[in-house]
């Protein structure tokens, strides 16, 4: 591992544009679980009856009852290692951008503040009639959520069906398309178009480091580096590495 991690320092030293691209799996170690690993989110919820677009128009009371869950396991949670590691190196000026997949917040809350939520975010609610937009707080204790015109309000995240935010999409191909390192960090990159980013990255020359706890399928085909482990450890000795071999630069 040890040579891994040198090896992950040394192309992120000699990246002019380094990017990170982070799934479920950097807050696993906040306590909120991924979608997909054994007893992950989607083994509990079926994704198609509680996290499409169809499925919240025809029973928005019943997704609401997945989405509170989710709520009281975000709101005690606060971000780990990785997350405050990746806001360590922005700050080295070692990574320009965080592309998430996540709606927690945590990236902001651990110090990253080149965030681009490609997923949306949870913090605020709209109405599907309307349109009309409120704060997540102000709407704690209703259920569900209603705007004042009556229909039921819905995360501004995106559900299955749903559009990705067109600034979102288009920055992160345009980012991907001129870095020169990417790490991907706790995604199983399955879900389009957001897994593109690591072929589009790969095809322009970028390398690519992976870090997660189990091998996917980007790992035997254009991952450069596989570091594998709890994204909080692997993240905090990349960035032990980094601010060592700066060190040793000066
Ligand atoms: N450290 C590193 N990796 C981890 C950890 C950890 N502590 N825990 C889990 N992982 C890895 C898993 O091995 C898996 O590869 O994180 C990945 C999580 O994959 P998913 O659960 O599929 O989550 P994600 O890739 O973010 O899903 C993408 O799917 O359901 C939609 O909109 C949802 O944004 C989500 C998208």
């Amino acid at each position: 591992m040890k040579e891994g991690i040198e090896q992950a320092a040394r192309i992120i030293l000699d990246s002019k544009l380094t990017l990170a691209l982070t799934g479920a799996g950097i807050s696993v170690e906040s306590g909120i679980p991924d979608f997909r690993s054994a007893g992950g989110l989607w083994s509990k919820f079926d994704p198609m009856e509680y996290a499409s677009i169809e499925a919240f128009r025809a029973n928005p009371e019943k997704v609401w009852e997945m989405l509170r869950e989710m709520e009281h396991v975000v709101g005690r949670a606060e971000p780990n290692a990785a997350h405050f590691g990746l806001g360590e190196l922005e700050k080295m000026g070692r990574l320009q951008y965080v592309i998430t997949q996540n709606v927690d917040n945590l990236h902001q809350r651990g110090g990253s503040s080149n965030v681009i939520e490609y997923h949306g975010n949870a913090s605020t609610l709209s109405c599907l009639s309307c349109g009309n937009q409120y704060e997540s707080d102000k709407k704690k204790d209703d259920y569900p959520p209603r705007c004042r015109c009556e229909g039921i309000l819905k995360p501004d995240v995106v559900f299955f069906g749903e559009a990705i935010p067109q600034d979102a999409m288009n920055r992160s191909f345009q980012l991907a398309s001129s870095a020169e390192a990417l790490l991907v960090i706790g995604t199983s990159a399955v879900v389009s178009p957001v897994n593109t980013i690591p072929s589009i990255t790969k095809n322009n020359g970028a390398k690519i480091i992976e870090i997660n706890k189990e091998r996917t399928h980007l790992t035997d085909t254009i991952t450069d580096v596989f570091l594998e482990g709890g994204a909080g450890d692997i993240v905090s000795q990349l960035v032990e590495e980094v601010r060592r071999e700066v060190g040793r630069k000066e």
